[in-house]
């Protein structure tokens, strides 16, 4: 299963590379269903979750071949000729419910597993099917499948999101471009992943304005012809790298880094005492000598990322003083709380509200990773912590995370994979 070892205690300096991010290849890997013929993604990084989506589309009768030292992917669509999902692909990943709307408008018909839940939620998908049937497609659900077919091409509509969910965004509007007739999405997810997607589409061919803001329009085309597509970086690994300088006293610059998608974390590191300064393309983080707790309340984007929840939780048991971390978007992503405490954090959990006493010197320790993000946690603090660390069920990690070790090395970290 693999385990990662680190002893701790190390400041880390020196330049590392972000890699694409996986929560804009999964859907611009879904939108290629959108189209007959060879689609092209660059700068993919070489992750579980990039391999298993690649294995759905191939399900579906696509030929893909994921080129990992090229980090490109091409896709051919020609011969997709199935509509229906595999149960251990889907069960896998949940990104892989995003197949539903291109499916949907592409062949008329989706089979889709119900994705289940994980470690961090019941994650349903109300709000997708909303959209697909505010699209003119029938919805049955059954057997732990959902079915969508419509008669014929999807009308274009106005649908309203209860909540700006990115998945429900990103499957609606994939679902929209091959409708007929004009698309509206109100209170939509306003994500850079979104923008990338859009951005990907109106590559195609698509009529798609308004990304990046609440209401998304789209005016439905016949066809859309293949992409040829680079996916924006992740937000997410560079903020990571950058609570792991300033929770060890390092001075890292961050290459392929897009500062204005971290807005909320450089606002929140700054406030805490952390020197940051925003290049055109990369990022550059120095630790002071103290750093300050802050609160921190998740929100979706542009509010502080979710995704940035765990890792901050670890930044900030080390920051000088008590800080208070709400988490609004899933209601169970606490999961990585009792194994920071392991490592001496001091944390009080009310519902969704974490206390966090600062202070603390992690201590090293035996621990598991429950989540992608839970483990990157941990990884920050037995990056902090001066004796040895053991991280167990690493696989989640990869997941999300590309040669996290090796990435690391160069930092300077004392972290080995067994
Ligand atoms: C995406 O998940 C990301 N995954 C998640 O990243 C990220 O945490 C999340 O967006 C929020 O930013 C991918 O992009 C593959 P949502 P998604 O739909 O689309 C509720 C990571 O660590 N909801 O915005 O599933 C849902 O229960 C992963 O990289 C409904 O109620 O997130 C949750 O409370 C974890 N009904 C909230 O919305 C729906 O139909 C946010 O979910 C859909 C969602």
């Amino acid at each position: 299963m693999g385990v990662f070892i680190i002893d701790g205690g190390i400041p880390l300096k020196g330049t590392v590379r972000i890699s694409g991010a996986k929560n804009a290849i999964l859907p611009a890997l879904a939108a290629c269903l959108l189209t007959e013929g060879k689609s092209v993604l660059r700068d993919v990084p070489d992750l579980e979750d990039v391999h298993t989506m690649c294995d759905l589309l191939a399900s579906l009768g696509a030929k893909v071949d994921f080129n990992v030292e090229k980090r490109e992917i091409s896709i051919d669509t020609n011969s997709v000729t199935e509509y229906t999902a595999p149960y251990e692909l889907v069960n896998s990943i949940r990104g892989s419910f995003l197949v539903m709307g291109p499916l949907l408008a592409r062949k008329g018909r989706a089979r889709v597993p119900l994705p289940g839940g994980c470690a961090i939620g019941s994650r349903p998908v109300d709000l997708h099917l909303k959209g697909f049937s505010a699209l003119g497609a029938t919805i049955n659900t059954g057997h732990g499948y959902v079915e969508a077919h419509v008669k014929g091409r999807l009308t274009g509509a106005r649908v309203y999101l209860d909540f700006p969910s990115v998945g429900a965004t990103e499957n609606i509007l994939m679902a929209s471009v091959l409708a007929k007739g004009q698309t509206v999405i109100e209170n939509a997810a306003t994500e850079p992943e979104i923008v990338d997607l859009a951005t990907m589409l109106v590559s195609m061919g698509a009529n798609v304005t308004g990304a990046g803001t609440d209401t998304i329009r789209v005016i439905g085309t016949d066809k859309l012809t293949p992409a040829e597509h680079i996916v924006i970086p992740d937000r997410i690994e560079a903020g990571t790298f950058m609570l792991a300088a300033a929770m060890t006293g390092g001075e890292i610059t961050i290459e392929n880094a897009m500062s204005d998608h971290l807005k909320p974390v450089i606002a929140k590191l700054r406030e805490s005492g952390v020197e940051i300064a925003e290049e055109l393309n990369c990022i550059y983080v120095k630790a002071p000598e103290r750093t300050k707790a802050v609160d921190v309340k998740t929100h979706p984007y542009p509010g502080f990322p979710t995704d940035m929840q765990a890792q901050m939780t670890a930044y900030l048991s080390q920051a000088e003083g008590t800080s208070m971390v709400v988490e609004t978007i899933f209601e169970n992503r606490f999961m990585h709380i009792s194994e920071l405490k392991r490592m001496g954090a001091r944390i009080k959990i009310d519902g969704r509200t974490a206390i966090i006493e600062g202070g603390v010197r992690f201590l090293g320790a035996q621990v598991r990773a429950t989540d992608l993000r839970a483990g990157a946690a941990l990884i920050l603090a037995g990056l902090c912590a001066k004796d040895r660390t053991e991280i167990s069920d690493i696989y989640h990690i990869d997941r999300g995370y590309e040669s996290m070790e090796k990435k690391l090395q160069t930092l300077g970290a004392r972290i080995v994979r067994v």
